[in-house]
């Protein structure tokens, strides 16, 4: 079978490893937005091009003959490539245009989940003017976040406390969000510790991956600017050290309930990963986004864990028999870690060299921003290269994952706190005081 991977960062070397460890007899192609070494190792052919323009897309799946697609990133899922591939009658693992809104927009989320009475959701309101935002905020006081409707990169979502240090500040941000013409969703700011939940889902049938917890702060002890995730960390129980079983059980529920809702609503299901970003409160869990795709980093926790074969859930994810396969992932924690450029997120290194050959197991090594210059590896700009550590303790996980990412040699910096023991005590002790 043909494969085609669209994106070319940390989480789509993670497929592109998944793929080549498949026992199918698949032949892989990528179409990437950077020249990333670790997936041209493991391809019959890699080609640049707009990984957002479907046509460019079609057209390479049609001329490397594949079968099935897989998507990465978001972009493309927002530009309808999922939808001009199964046009042309191509197999594709990342949801339709349409299906895709529970990340391309955060009103239709939350307008979904309000509709099918899905829990997990908070007060909102949804605005395109400044009529009724000022009284919005005040009824919702001190805990409100702001959030911009479309993809932003992470830099649309502005929270109370954090971004926005007063109701002058938040009423500003929506002025801004006012003049730039789209929509924005005010709501309730939830209290409590946040972790990933991804499901694969063929659009009547979803089987969970273990949940992971992401660390988007750029610097130690959870400061800084936002980032698209700095590291990430999962348990050897699939949970995590605050989380109770119920707290896993809600997750799993909003999700099957996202997915028969979205199918309700659309005739058709969602093929892809739903990856739910959940909060544990004092209430119960609750839903702050759905993204459409893999987490990056989160499929560098669980991709490499994944006993089953992955290029044979991705075919029943797109025939809808995912119910007919086992997914199966081992019992083990993981600690990823990112190297990122010196300056990164808002003024990063562009285009210095960087060396990883000291990295001692290149298998748990993922390549993300980078490109070759003059046969180097240099750093492109944004998050550079990933380090997974697995064992039987996340304690275990994390003392590889920080000897890893330390031996990477380059202007780029770390957060050598992700995993660690005081950090999750911190935790369990926050979740401790709230339940
Ligand atoms: N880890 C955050 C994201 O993938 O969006």
């Amino acid at each position: 079978m043909n494969v085609l991977l669209i994106g070319s960062g940390a989480r789509e070397h993670a497929i592109a490893r998944a793929i080549d460890n498949s026992q199918k007899n698949s032949s892989l192609h990528c179409f990437a937005s950077n020249i990333n070494p670790g997936i041209a190792d493991v391809c019959s052919g890699l080609i640049l091009g707009n990984i957002n323009d479907p046509k460019a897309v079609v057209g390479y799946a049609k001329e490397t003959s594949s079968t099935l697609a897989i998507i990465g990133p978001e972009n493309p899922l927002a530009s309808g490539v999922a939808d001009a591939l199964w046009d042309v009658g191509i197999k594709v693992v990342g949801p339709k245009k349409d299906l895709a809104q529970v990340e391309t927009s955060k009103a239709f989320t939350r307008d979904l989940l309000k509709e099918y009475n899905i829990p997990g959701g908070p007060h909102y309101q949804t605005f395109d003017s400044m009529a009724g935002v000022d009284d919005f905020l005040t009824e919702l006081g001190e805990n409100y976040v702001v959030k911009y409707d479309g993809l932003a990169g992470g830099k649309g979502v502005k929270v109370a406390g954090d971004h926005l240090q007063s109701h002058n500040d938040a009423l500003a941000y929506c002025m801004e969000l006012v003049d730039k013409g789209g929509e924005f969703v005010v709501e309730e700011k939830f209290i409590g510790q946040e972790f990933s939940l991804m499901s694969f889902c063929d659009g009547e049938t979803l089987k969970h991956m273990p949940a992971v917890q992401d660390h988007k702060r750029a610097y130690e002890g959870d400061r800084g600017p936002n980032t698209g995730g700095m590291g990430t960390y999962s348990d050897a129980d699939h949970s995590l050290p605050f989380l109770k079983d119920s707290d896993i059980q809600e997750a799993h529920t909003i999700n099957i309930s996202t997915a028969m809702a979205l199918k309700d609503k659309f005739g058709e299901g969602y093929k892809g990963v739903l990856y739910g970003g959940f909060i544990a409160t004092d209430s119960g869990v609750k839903l702050i986004e759905y993204n459409a795709r893999f987490g990056d980093p989160e499929a560098m926790n669980v991709l490499p864990l994944l006993k089953s074969d992955f290029v044979d859930i991705c075919v029943h994810i797109a025939d809808g028999t995912l119910k007919n396969t086992d997914v199966q992932f081992q019992n083990k924690a993981t600690v990823c870690k990112y190297a990122v450029p010196e300056g990164y997120p808002d003024n990063p290194v562009k285009g210095e060299p960087i060396n990883v050959s000291s990295v001692e197991n290149s298998g748990g090594l993922f390549y993300a921003s980078v490109d070759i210059k003059n046969g180097s590896l240099v750093e492109a700009g944004s998050r550079t290269v990933a380090v997974v550590g697995i064992a039987d303790s996340i304690v275990e996980a994390e003392a590889i994952a920080e000897k890893e990412v330390s031996s990477v040699s380059g202007p780029l910096f770390h957060r050598s706190d992700i995993g660690t023991e005081s950090v999750i005590q911190e935790r369990i002790d926050h979740m401790n005081s709230l339940r």
